[in-house]
């Protein structure tokens, strides 16, 4: 052991020796280089650390194993995330949170490191206020919908992914003059949409369920086509209807006789190796992550506000919606002028 990491492993002093880490709900390019990173930084720490399998269903079931140096070593690159992830109805249920806290008691694990979005972070809210069970929350999701953080682990893999699909779309759209929707990720949130609009020269962003924006699209693509602008890229936000572009597709033909095709980039978004940002937010959250479990954060996320790197308590975020850097309106507007 080096004089650097026996100092550390000195340095902080807690009740927590040992931790299981899990990764859950959508998987998010990223997730490895988190999870290498809280292993790494843990045993340097002097921590024992536990990894768990498909997230909190894994838990219930048991799936917890020892890590060590090795078992995190070559992943950094790699997309997904080895641990495997889940969604977990069960966990809505209090007896099965208890259950939970018995369960990581028993192994002897005091502290628990969850990799995953606002739900997942939810989850383990609600384990440590009912168990007071000491947990760290990282955002791993490619929305980047997570209040109290300016990134979250896997948008920006997420949004490289989804513009390198447009830029071949585009050839396709401008050689045959035609219109694109392009639909991406994000749920209710339009994080990746209006960033990957910015990237992609799209013409605008649209919302469903934003009052007006179908009329707003048609005299969008009505004005450009009249100023003979033939192709155009317009980028559909999933919502909570994945796959809705498809119905957008057939409206535009039969209320306003515009000729449309429709492209859903889907689970392609969730794939595929970190971008070098994220493996260094990951990397960096996760060791930063270790230190605020140390120092007495029990029920707290790894956020990034302003460029720097600090937590937030996991019950300020809960029920709220993310403020995003830029506001909506603003980027919005920037979509619209940039694509006159
Ligand atoms: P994400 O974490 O990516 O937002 P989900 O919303 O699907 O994904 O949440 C992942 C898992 O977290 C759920 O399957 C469930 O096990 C747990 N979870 C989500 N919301 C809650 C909640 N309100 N109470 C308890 N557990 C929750
Ligand atoms: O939360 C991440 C996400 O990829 C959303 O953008 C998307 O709506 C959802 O997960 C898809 O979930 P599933 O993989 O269960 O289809």
């Amino acid at each position: 052991m080096s004089k650097m990491t026996k100092h550390r492993t000195n340095e902080i002093k807690s009740k927590i020796k040992s931790i299981a880490v899990l990764c859950s709900g959508g998987d998010a390019p990223g997730m490895n280089a988190a999870l290498r990173a809280v292993v790494r930084a843990g045993i340097s720490r002097g921590l024992d650390v536990y990894g768990i399998y498909r997230g909190y269903a894994g838990l219930l079931e048991g799936q917890i194993e020892p890590l060590n140096l090795r078992s995190v070593a070559n992943i950094i690159q790699r997309g997904g995330t080895i641990l495997k992830t889940a969604r977990c109805p069960a966990f809505f249920e209090k007896k099965t949170r208890t259950e939970a806290a018995h369960l990581l008691r028993r192994k002897g694990i005091d502290g628990l490191v969850v990799i995953g979005g606002d739900g997942s972070y939810e989850g383990a809210h609600l384990l440590h206020k009912e168990n007071n069970f000491p947990v760290l929350g990282l955002p791993g999701t490619i929305d980047n919908d997570i209040f109290g953080s300016d990134y979250t682990i896997g948008f920006d893999t997420a949004v490289n992914t989804a513009v390198e699909a447009i830029d071949k779309i585009r050839d396709t759209a401008s050689s045959h003059d035609r219109v694109f929707l392009v639909e991406v990720m994000g749920r209710s949130s339009i994080e990746i949409a209006t960033r990957v609009a910015v990237c992609g020269g799209a013409e605008m962003v649209y919302q469903p369920k934003t009052k007006g924006a179908f009329t707003q699209l048609v005299r969008l693509l009505k004005k450009s086509q009249s100023r003979g602008k033939l192709s155009s890229i317009v980028i559909v936000a999933e919502g909570d209807h994945p796959g809705h572009s498809e119905d957008l597709r057939r409206l535009l033909k039969t209320k306003a006789g515009i000729e449309a095709r429709a492209a859903i980039l889907g689970h392609i978004q969730r794939g595929g190796s970190p971008t070098a940002l994220d493996r260094f937010r990951a990397s960096a959250m996760g060791a930063h992550g270790i230190d605020a479990l140390l120092s007495g954060k029990h029920h707290h996320a790894v956020c990034l506000q302003k460029g720097l790197l600090t937590t937030v308590s996991l019950s300020d975020g809960i029920g709220k919606r993310k403020k995003s850097e830029q506001s909506n309106s603003e980027i919005l507007d920037l979509i619209e002028i940039l694509a006159n």
